[in-house]
């Protein structure tokens, strides 16, 4: 497996609490690059798009995960945004800097587990119940698995017997990552 690790998918799929996670078990670096996008242009990527539209932004994000591939560091898991590798050659960029893994999600739990953050980052989704934040991921859902699904790897969020998820989830998750992490060095 070559370094780094990115992790991709959804919105509220849980990047970056899975990437912190993970990154302690492993020991490594770990970067949150809707958070480098911050520091670096000084404004997040919600106000970014809000002022300067979905285009400038994805070009400007591009530049963030390329500069920072250019470190000497490999130990180090990225939390991508939610919508980068949908974008022009992006995926490929990916998969040629290191490894991916797609954490994917049945949108019923996704849009419950939105349902429940803070969505004022998220102007699509702000002021919207689970059943309406479903309706408006489905779509968009439908357009972007053809990009997620060539992750080098497919991470199935786990739910319990009855179907439902839990806040251990993300924990989980992470374990199941390091695992596979870890048994691909032995
Ligand atoms: C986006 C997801 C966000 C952020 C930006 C656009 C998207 O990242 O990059 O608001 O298009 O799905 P998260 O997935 O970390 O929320």
């Amino acid at each position: 497996m070559t370094y780094p690790i990115y992790l991709i998918g959804y919105m509220g799929a849980g990047k970056t609490t899975v990437g912190r996670l993970l990154a302690d078990k492993l020991g490594w670096h770990f970067v949150d690059l809707d958070e480098a996008f911050h520091e670096i242009h000084g404004s997040s990527p919600a106000d970014y798009i809000r002022t300067y539209g979905i285009e400038a932004f994805r070009r400007k994000e591009k530049y963030v995960v390329e500069d920072l591939a250019e470190l000497p560091i490999e130990k180090v898991v990225y939390a991508t945004g939610g919508g980068y590798p949908c974008w022009e050659d992006n995926m490929e960029c990916l998969k040629e800097l290191g490894t991916s893994f797609y954490l994917r999600w049945d949108p019923h739990h996704l849009a419950e587990r939105l349902a429940l953050t803070d969505l004022s980052e998220r102007p699509l989704l702000h002021g919207k119940d689970a059943h309406e934040i479903l309706e408006v991921i489905l779509p968009q859902l439908e357009a972007r698995a053809p990009y997620y699904e060539q992750a080098d790897y497919i991470i199935d969020a786990p739910t319990a017997d009855d179907g439902s998820i839990d806040i251990s989830t993300d924990e989980q998750i992470a374990e199941l990552l390091y695992k596979t992490i870890i048994n691909d060095d032995d």
